[in-house]
């Protein structure tokens, strides 16, 4: 199996979907979040407001490169790891791109009470939510080879799905 990149707005399910489809598949799960974080040794929300958000950017793609190199791992990518170019022909170029979608509404009630997100916080209503999402929608649906629907399924429906789409 070449990587699978699960891409979505925040509080799509990637984390959870690739923790289920690593179970399932025994390919590596990697949370680009949380490797960011222990390389750096600071939150998210930190590094936001130190190095401002540009720089973490970089640091996606950095670690995006690394990745290139693997084999057999499910990345949980940050949410807007894909807005440059470069990254997805990274994606592309290293495995499949699956996109998770979720309605405004059930974005807010997974993400309502999380502070570690710093692009929502100050603006955790369904409004933002929907408006970012309207925002990013065009880029997240070209660049993904599967796009999943997920409200309403369960993560094994999800996993299901997906592995039947890129025939793993
Ligand atoms: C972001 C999504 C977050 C994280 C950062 C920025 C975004 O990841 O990378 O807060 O711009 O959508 P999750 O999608 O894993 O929450």
């Amino acid at each position: 199996m070449r990587n699978i990149y699960l891409i979505g707005f925040m509080g799509a399910g990637k984390s959870t979907i690739a923790r289920e489809l690593a179970a399932q598949t025994g390919a590596k799960q990697i949370e680009m979040d949380q490797l960011i974080e222990e390389q750096q040794g600071m939150a998210i929300t930190e590094i936001f407001a130190k190095y401002g958000e540009a720089h973490f950017r970089d640091m996606e793609t950095e670690l995006l490169k690394s990745f290139s190199r693997e084999e057999n791992i499910v990345v949980s990518c940050g949410g807007g790891s894909v807005l440059r170019d470069e990254n997805t022909t990274i994606m592309k170029e290293s495995g499949k791109i699956i996109l998770l979608t979720a309605s405004p509404e059930t974005i807010y009630e997974r993400v309502k009470d999380c502070t570690d997100r710093p692009i929502l916080n100050g603006n955790m209503n369904v409004d933002f939510i929907r408006g970012l999402m309207e925002k990013r929608r065009e880029r997240y649906e070209s660049v993904a080879d599967v796009t999943i629907a997920t409200d309403g399924k369960s993560k094994e429906e999800i996993c299901g799905e997906i592995l039947r789409q890129i025939q793993v």
